[in-house]
């Protein structure tokens, strides 16, 4: 079984990028991986670019079961667009669906709303994945992934890896030093990166993938 819950510590920090890797990897183990975006907002940009890594043998109605036009929390789109999304609903899809080898990509962080009773993080918990938590690579990350991995711990969820990426142009003071602080601050965890900025998609993929690679075979 080779199954992974892809979080982050915030919106924008690289889980797409990380997910596709991912998928891209397992996909060219010969492991033919089901890519998931159970919850998107604002297009399926997310849903498609993980369609496609997987080797696009999904339909988009798989990957993505809760689409919402506004670019905001899926939880509160749902509200703003009167557009209920049954939680349990979701979950049996991803049951059915995910098969032997899946990457699932949550929405923001943990505690994003999916709707007015769940967050992300009761996602990953009722499917029960190994989470793979990616942060951003510069100064806020020992604390933003701190954060995360506590609120992982207090729901006793299992961590395959932090992935740290740098999605922003330009290295700070602090890059060079957030893994090994990392490691030593959370003993046990499995820290990998940085993924570094690159402004070409397919350079960024390929490192993504390198970064990745070992937790694909792992
Ligand atoms: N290593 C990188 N180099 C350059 N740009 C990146 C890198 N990682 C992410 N980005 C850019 O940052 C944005 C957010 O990345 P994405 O993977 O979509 O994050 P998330 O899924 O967490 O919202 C995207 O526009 C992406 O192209
Ligand atoms: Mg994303």
């Amino acid at each position: 079984m080779k199954r992974f819950f892809v979080t982050g510590t915030d919106t924008g920090v690289g889980k797409t990028l990380v997910s596709g890797a991912l998928l891209a990897e397992l996909e060219s183990n010969g492991l033919e991986p089901r890519a998931f975006k159970p919850y998107e907002s604002g297009g399926v940009g997310d849903a498609e670019f993980l369609r496609r890594r997987a080797g696009a043998r999904q339909d988009l109605d798989e990957v993505c079961v809760a689409r919402f036009r506004a670019p905001l929390a899926p939880g509160v789109a749902a509200e703003l667009e009167r557009r209920p999304v049954s939680f349990a609903k979701v979950r049996r899809h991803l049951e059915r669906a995910m098969g032997a080898c899946a990457v699932v990509e949550g929405a923001g962080g943990l505690l994003v709303p999916l709707d007015g009773r769940h967050d992300v993080a009761d996602l990953a918990q009722a499917l029960q994945l190994p989470v793979v938590l990616v942060g951003r690579a510069g100064l806020g990350t020992l604390n933003h992934v701190g954060l995360s991995l506590a609120e992982l711990a207090r729901r006793k969820l299992p961590v395959a890896a932090v992935v740290l990426v740098q999605s922003v142009r330009g290295v700070d003071a602090s890059v060079e030093h957030n893994v090994r602080w990392l490691e030593r601050r959370h003993p046990g965890v499995r820290v990998l990166g940085p993924v570094g900025f690159h402004a070409h998609p397919a350079r960024r993929l390929a490192a993504a993938r390198r970064v990745v690679a070992g937790l694909a075979k792992g």
